[in-house]
């Protein structure tokens, strides 16, 4: 599938890896449309990836993965322009965090908005299914830990979300939980703020969320 990845942080660069590795063809999307520093990570991944403006990108994708500072993404939207998107799952990875004066995140907007919800409602006619936000990037394809974490999701469609959860198994996640429709992406976006808390207090990124279930 031709997908498009708005963003070059950490998030982009890890999924990107996953999308090509599972054979799909990649183009990442920036506000300059060209980042030196991300064409040398392309070759030095010696990665098939092209890079486009956030406009490029969306037109030319089949699904879009919204990679990009979470605050920013109003701003995101406005750039790519809410037509491209229409029709189109669009995968929410973002955090709308805002950091406080001691060092730790939180959720920069007020209960009950969030990011996802805010996206879906900004793209009514994408399929927005929230999903890799409550994890690092480096565990977001093929993680691995003595027990599968659990990958948390929501969204409004459900086609969307099979897709989505298609997507996650082919990326080597076996414990998926979709908790409802995209207004619990307030719930998902609390958890990235316990995540990096955790990793905060423990000093420790290679960590992870499961949530157990009795037998
Ligand atoms: N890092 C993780 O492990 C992790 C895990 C789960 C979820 N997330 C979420 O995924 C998203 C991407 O995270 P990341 O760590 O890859 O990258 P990041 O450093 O949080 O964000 C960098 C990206 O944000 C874009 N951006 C848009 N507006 C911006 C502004 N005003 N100032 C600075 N950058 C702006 C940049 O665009 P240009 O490319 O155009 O410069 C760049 O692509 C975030 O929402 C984050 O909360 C991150």
């Amino acid at each position: 599938m031709r997908i498009g990845i708005l963003g070059s942080g950490n998030v982009a660069k890890s999924l990107s890896r996953g999308f090509v590795a599972r054979g799909d063809e990649v183009r990442l999307g920036t506000r300059t449309g060209s980042k030196a520093q991300l064409a040398a990570w392309i070759a030095e991944q010696h990665l098939a990836i092209a890079q486009g403006t956030l406009e490029g990108v969306t037109g030319w994708a089949e699904a879009i993965v919204l990679a990009m500072r979470g605050m920013a993404n109003p701003e995101t939207v406005r750039a790519a322009g809410e037509p491209a998107f229409r029709g189109k799952v669009v995968i929410d990875a973002t955090n709308p965090l805002v950091w406080r004066a001691d060092g730790f995140p939180s959720l920069g907007l007020p209960e009950p908005e969030s990011a996802g919800a805010r996206l879906q409602k900004d793209l009514p006619g994408a399929k927005v299914v929230k999903a890799f936000n409550t994890i690092g990037h480096a565990h977001m394809v093929r993680p691995q830990f003595a027990n599968p974490p659990t990958m948390f999701i929501c969204g409004d469609d459900p086609t969307a979300k099979t897709w989505v959860t298609e997507l996650l198994r082919d990326f080597g996640w076996s414990s998926i939980v979709d908790v409802g429709g995209i207004e619990r992406s307030r719930l998902l976006e609390s958890l990235c703020v316990l995540w990096i808390t955790c990793g905060m207090r423990l000093e420790n990124w290679n960590i992870a969320m499961r949530l157990e279930q009795r037998i």
